[in-house]
């Protein structure tokens, strides 16, 4: 039977792999690369890089696909049938990889940015291949450092304070007001900086941002959050512009009362 291996790869720093991790790459005979067009080939790039870290003699086939383009502008009750259709058109290319390429006795592998377990679609997609029936392999999954790991490690905080809850959540979740119920919230997948939104409102704030953690690119801020907001849209804007591409996480952090 065919066996896939969904692999945490860490957040950009070759050296945040797992040694469950590097096992795993190599067992792996065929590595699927999905290829999000010009942008992201930097990150196609850091793939192989982790690849060539971690597997010396060279020694692994690697197959690469492009990844189906979403609909970006659907907003409102049109986000979840537009996200559903990217991920079923990307489980057509998956099923059609899997049935291709590898061996009835082959075992193959996704490479999983960050940790498999956190705003990736990776499982879904596997479940609805299964589901449809076409092709059948087992898969296992190995854990990875997650970007808020390293965001939380690079800034030398934790997540939560003593006892207490932290909530993780998307830019477009934040932009509809902030958490019920929890002081600490990390944010991801925010292309519109909506932590300007809470800037002026409460100076009672802190922010801890990252981009491009783990990589030579890697960008840290912090601080007040009224006072690091336009320090982060600026520098944000001028390593977007120079490099085409951005990925950013960050913590918002509410001062608790006796904190004041
Ligand atoms: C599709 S999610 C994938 C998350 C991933 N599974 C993880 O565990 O980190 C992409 C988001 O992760 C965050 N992200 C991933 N890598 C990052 C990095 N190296 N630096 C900062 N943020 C990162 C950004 O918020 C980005 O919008």
């Amino acid at each position: 039977m065919r066996k896939i291996h969904v692999i945490g790869i860490g957040a950009g720093d070759p050296d945040q792999l797992t040694l469950q991790a590097v096992k795993a790459l190599r067992s792996t005979d065929v590595f699927f690369i999905l290829d999000k067009g010009e942008e992201k080939s930097d990150l196609v790039q850091l793939r192989r890089d982790i690849l060539d870290a971690h597997i010396p003699d060279g020694a692994y086939r690697l197959v690469e696909a492009r990844d189906p383009d979403r609909d970006r502008a659907a907003g409102g009750s049109a986000y979840s049938p537009a996200v559903g259709d990217w991920r079923s058109r990307r489980a057509d290319i998956y099923e059609d990889l899997i049935a291709r390429e590898l061996g009835e006795e082959e075992s193959g592998a996704f490479l999983v940015w960050g940790d498999p377990a956190l705003y990736d679609s990776t499982l879904g997609i596997l479940e609805e291949i299964l589901e449809r029936g076409a092709v059948t392999f087992t898969y296992d999954v190995v854990p990875g450092i997650s970007s808020v790991s390293a965001l939380a490690a690079r800034h030398r905080t934790g997540l939560n304070r003593v006892a207490r809850p932290v909530q993780i959540t998307t830019g477009r979740r934040l932009a509809e007001g902030f958490p019920e119920g929890v002081d600490d919230v990390v944010v991801m997948l925010d292309a519109h900086q909506v932590f300007r939104q809470y800037a002026d409102a409460d100076d009672d704030m802190d922010v801890y941002w990252g981009a491009y953690i783990g990589t030579a690119d890697e960008i840290l801020i912090s601080g007040p959050l009224a006072e690091a907001a336009p320090r982060i849209t600026s520098a944000r804007a001028e390593a977007r512009a120079r490099k085409g591409w951005i990925m950013d996480t960050y913590l918002l952090r509410r001062r608790l009362r006796d904190e004041r």
